[in-house]
């Protein structure tokens, strides 16, 4: 399936699609990596929402449904969790960290039992952008969603300003630009696309401006976006807020300096590192952020570079067609390498979330991406 051109991409387009819905749980979940020792058994709202948005964009429309509707019915099974938070934040006395909802569930649900780094915001955030965003590709009545939705404003409304772990489950001292992103666009999208309504919409679109705010004030150093607030190092994952978050206006000048930023500091060869200080497996580069690059590109009408950036990507694959998480060569931190190979085995190969962002930027870039 390796063509004098490199990759065949129908093939491996196929081949992702084929992989996400036959690794789908009955139940919608999507697994972040069926193989992989440290996220077996577990699904993530962050991975799984870019997944549902990666297969819906190239028209997988029961699956991503299923996955809305499994994470609909988590946040309802949670809703005692989400109320406490609420109450708490109201009364001036915010839960601790350990008592907040989690970065990922078990497939059915359930809070599972291993330790991980948990409190994370921008997955709530993302889900509810991705429904908004499935919903209004599909022409999908949002309100099958609305009880839970309410929910999740209701509790990202309280605790949006907290620090927590970010996209990489690090540095829970912090309030991180991406996570930040994530809430404001999932705010926003809730309120103009019908998935909340009334004052809640009201409230939800102004704390989505006030958010934006906040990024542009203190989110920003040497006209990028930041890791962090009030931090001038860039992080892979913030042209996700360019697109597909669509928060940050691609024709703006913080857009042009945020693709810059990340590849200038963070892109060799087209592969796309998620920060520089990275020692997990000694620090590669993931297909997955330079699939979010490639958007933020085509998003600034730059499809070559697009393109460029998706052939990297589908160059990661194994002969049978598998995207991993991260790849070796040129590693940040080598000594870093082995381990976490010791702690945990090889690199999760197959990642859904990198085979979801081969199909969303293959997807955007239509007949342009074989090229
Ligand atoms: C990454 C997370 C991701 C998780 C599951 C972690 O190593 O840091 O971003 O959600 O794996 O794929």
């Amino acid at each position: 399936m390796i063509t004098s051109r490199g990759v065949d991409l129908p093939w491996l387009e196929r081949r992702s699609r084929e992989i996400i819905t036959s690794l789908q749980e009955a139940n919608g979940a999507y697994p972040a990596s069926p193989t992989f020792s440290a996220y077996r058994g577990y699904c993530w709202f962050r991975d799984g929402s870019f997944i549902a948005d990666g297969v819906s964009a190239v028209g997988e429309v029961a699956s991503a449904t299923a996955f809305h509707d499994w994470c609909a019915r988590v946040v309802g099974h949670h809703a005692g969790t989400i109320r406490a938070a609420v109450a708490a934040a109201e009364a001036g006395h915010p839960l601790p960290d350990a008592e907040m909802l989690p970065a990922r569930f078990t497939t059915d649900g359930e809070l599972g039992t291993d330790d991980w780094w948990d409190f994370q915001l921008d997955g709530y955030g993302t889900w509810l952008w991705a429904a908004a965003e499935h919903a209004r590709r599909h022409r999908l009545d949002p309100g099958r969603w609305q009880a839970a939705a309410d929910l999740t404003v209701d509790y990202l409304l309280s605790s949006w300003a907290r620090p927590c772990f970010d996209w990489w489950e690090e540095h829970s001292e912090q309030v991180h630009v991406s996570t930040l992103g994530c809430v404001a666009a999932g705010l926003r999208r809730a309120a103009i696309d019908g998935l909340v309504d009334g004052e809640r919409a009201l409230r939800a679109e102004q704390a989505a401006g006030e958010i934006t705010a906040l990024i542009e004030r203190e989110g920003t150093a040497d006209g990028h976006l930041t890791k962090w607030l009030g931090s001038d190092a860039v992080d892979g994952s913030l042209t996700a807020l360019i697109a597909p978050l669509g928060l940050i206006p691609a024709d703006s000048d913080l857009a042009r300096g945020t693709i810059a930023a990340v590849e200038d500091q963070l892109c060799v060869e087209g592969g796309v590192y998620r920060f520089r200080a990275d020692t997990f497996f000694g620090g590669g580069r993931w297909p997955l952020l330079s699939c979010f690059l490639g958007l933020a590109k085509a998003a600034r009408s730059d499809r070559g570079g697009a393109r460029d950036l998706l052939r990297w990507a589908a160059g990661t694959a194994t002969d049978d067609g598998l995207l991993p998480e991260q790849v070796d060569g040129h590693l940040l931190a080598p000594g870093y390498r082995q381990y976490w190979i010791d702690r945990w085995g090889t690199p999760a190969t197959p990642l859904l979330w990198s085979h979801a962002m081969l199909l969303r930027l293959a997807a955007e870039l239509g007949e342009d991406a074989q090229a």
